[in-house]
Formats: structure tokens, sequence, C-alpha cells
């Protein structure tokens, strides 16, 4: 052991970290990525936000060179005129009753259509479509708060939400060919990548178009007749790795336990070997006994041999 002046329950905690740190790295990779891209859409939105935009009309937001394939538009609402009059923004219909919550006066709606290169984000990274595939670019509809000023303090995003059935709806006709080979014969479902790494499957409400009842992601898909090999053992890999990590931390925190338990233990038999001796001692001044004597000297003697017992388990140095 290349460590020796480290002691074991040192070395475990040191163990317990980094595992700890991967483990949280496995839970948050995927969904952190798509949710950093709605950050980055989102700041260029309000950048090229301009006070001379007309309420109610769709603007083309210009994206860096390193965003390309992504197509963002913005437009800002009343939200009571957005509830009582509803509103066209390319693919997506929000219709009359539609919800901004919280809204203080206007809103600002961005809608993002990721393109052929950038849907995969999302396919990537929710394994719950594994067995589907992609029909459609993934759009997205998304509101956040705008002051009259646009003050970057109060761009927090806010919630769209309709408590009609389908009270928003999404056409994906643009992106779907007629007869295409890859859709022949094969039903096509709605897709809905929730924040937490779900995704919601459902009918379209009308050809080519899904019905939904709040801001999110959306996408068209049909089940895949070949099972993509290199994803699922990605997938696979990933979280066998993650579950053999959580694992071996299960089992440090055990060792770890254990270790100051036996610690513990020793110590406390240690003050109890050191108080019955000092005990004895004094009783072998006060008194004067054979038979007490040959007790005393026995104790005394098993003592080493019980520390022995008691050190900690050595397999610590197999995690090495
Ligand atoms: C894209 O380019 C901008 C500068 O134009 C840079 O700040 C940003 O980090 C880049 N983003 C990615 C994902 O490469
Ligand atoms: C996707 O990326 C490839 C390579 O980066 C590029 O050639 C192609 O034009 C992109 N397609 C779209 C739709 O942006
Ligand atoms: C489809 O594309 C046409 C032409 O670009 C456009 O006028 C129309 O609004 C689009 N329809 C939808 C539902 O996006
Ligand atoms: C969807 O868009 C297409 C093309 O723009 C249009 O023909 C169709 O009527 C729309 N469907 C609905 C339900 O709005
Ligand atoms: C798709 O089919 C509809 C009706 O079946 C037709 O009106 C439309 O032109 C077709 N679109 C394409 C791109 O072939």
């Amino acid at each position: 052991m290349g460590s020796n002046h480290l002691s074991p329950t040192s070395m475990i905690l040191v163990h317990l970290l980094s595992l700890s740190s991967i483990l949280v790295l496995c839970e948050g990779q995927g969904i952190k990525s798509t949710r950093l891209l709605d950050l980055v859409i989102r700041d260029y939105t309000f950048k090229s936000f301009n006070k001379f935009f007309k309420t109610g009309t769709p603007y083309n937001i210009n994206l860096p060179s390193n965003l390309t394939g992504i197509t963002v538009y913005t437009s800002r609402y009343r939200c009571g005129s957005l509830k009582r009059y509803g509103a066209k923004i390319n693919e997506f219909h929000l219709k009359v009753g539609v919800d901004v919550h919280p809204c203080i006066e206007r809103v600002l709606i961005v809608t993002q259509n990721l393109g052929n290169n950038w849907s995969n984000i999302y396919y990537d990274n929710y394994d719950a479509l594994l067995g589907y595939q992609l029909v459609s670019p993934v759009l997205g509809l998304l509101a956040y708060n705008s002051g009259d000023d646009i003050d970057f303090n109060t761009q927090f995003q806010v919630k769209i939400r309709s408590f009609q059935n389908d009270g928003i709806e999404i056409n994906f006709s643009n992106y779907t060919t007629n007869g295409s080979s890859t859709l022949d014969g094969r039903i096509k479902m709605c897709a809905t990548f929730e924040g937490d790494g779900k995704v919601k499957l459902e009918k379209e409400v009308a050809p080519n178009v899904c019905g939904a009842t709040s801001h999110g992601h959306f996408g068209l898909v049909v089940q895949s007749p070949l099972l993509p090999i290199k994803k699922k053992m990605r997938g696979w890999t990933l979280a066998f790795g993650c579950s053999v990590g959580a694992a071996i931390a299960v089992f440090l925190v055990g060792l770890l336990l254990i270790a100051m338990f036996v610690k513990v233990k020793k110590k406390a038999r240690l003050e109890e070997l050191e108080r019955r001796a000092y005990e004895e001692e004094a009783l072998e001044v006060s008194m004067v006994g054979h038979v007490i004597r040959v007790h005393t000297a026995s104790a005394t003697r098993t003592a080493p041999r019980i520390e022995q017992n008691l050190r900690p388990p050595r397999s610590v140095s197999l995690i090495d």
C-alpha cells in the first residue's frame, strides 16, 4: 500500500468523495445539455430584443454560427390579450384561453426549431425514446417575463398553461413529406420532452398535428424497426457504470461504518481494560488473594489478542 500514512478511514472518505462526484455526473448529464441550450437561446433572444419590436409580431433571432441549423422566433404579448385572442407563432397555435403564469404584464414567447442536426440532442438525452425514431425536428415553446424595459433581472421563465385539452397545437405538416419511405405504414406518435427526463407519447390530434397543455419541447416519432444498437449500448454501459459506482459507494460506506464502529469499540475496549487493570491494581493493593491475582494476570495477557482481531478489515486495499 503506497499510502501508509493515510488512515483507512480517510482513504475510504477520499474514494467516497470521488465516487459521489461521478454519480452526480451520471445523474444530471443528459438533461443538462438541453437546458443549457435553452439558456443560450434565451440569452441571444434577450440580447437582440429591441424595444421597437411590435407586440404580437414574430421576429427572427440571429444565432451565432456554432448554432447553425436552429431557428428561433420571438414575439411579445400582453398576457391579457394572449388569453383573450390566442396566438399563432409558426408551427404553434395557442388557442383562446391560454394562460401565462406568473404574468406581470407582458410575456416574451420564444419558439425554437432545432432542425435536423440539433434535434438529436433530445433524441440522445432522453433514453425513454429508445425504440423510436424522430421523424420531425424538435420544436420548442418557451415563455419569459418581459418588463417594459428589458431589464436583465426580470428575465425569468414563466409557464404557459392551457386548461383545455390540446389548448396548444403544434403543426408538423411542413416537416413530414407524404409517402416518405421511413413513415410507410408506421403510426406516428407525438413525443413531449419533459423537464425531468421523461417523454410522454400520445396520439396526434389531427394528421401531423400534436396537442399540448403547456410549454415544452415536442417532436413526431415512429416506432423504429431496428433498435439503435449504438445508443442502446451507450445507455446500457452508462447505466451499468452508474450502478457499479453506486454499489461501490454503498460498499465503501459500509466499510467506513465498520471501521468507525471498530475504532469506537476498540477505544471503549481499551478504556475498559485500562479501567479494569487500574481497579484490579487498586484491589491488589488493598486485598491479598491468590484467586484474584490469577484472574488479573490472565485478563491482562488476553488483551493483545483481542486488539489484533479488532483491526479494521484489510480488504480496503482491494479498492486501490
Ligand atoms: C458559440 O460561439 C460563441 C461566440 O460566438 C461562444 O461564446 C459560445 O461559447 C459558443 N458556444 C458553443 C456551444 O460552442
Ligand atoms: C448539419 O451539420 C452538417 C455538418 O456539420 C452540415 O453540413 C449540414 O449542413 C447541417 N445541416 C443542417 C440542416 O444544418
Ligand atoms: C408551412 O410553410 C409555409 C411556407 O413556408 C408557411 O406559410 C406555413 O405557415 C407553414 N405552416 C406551418 C404550420 O408551419
Ligand atoms: C397544419 O399546417 C398545414 C400546412 O401549413 C395546413 O395545411 C393544415 O391545415 C394545418 N393543420 C391544422 C390542424 O392547423
Ligand atoms: C400530402 O398529401 C396531401 C393530401 O393527401 C396533399 O394535399 C399534399 O400536397 C401532399 N404534400 C406533399 C408534399 O406531397
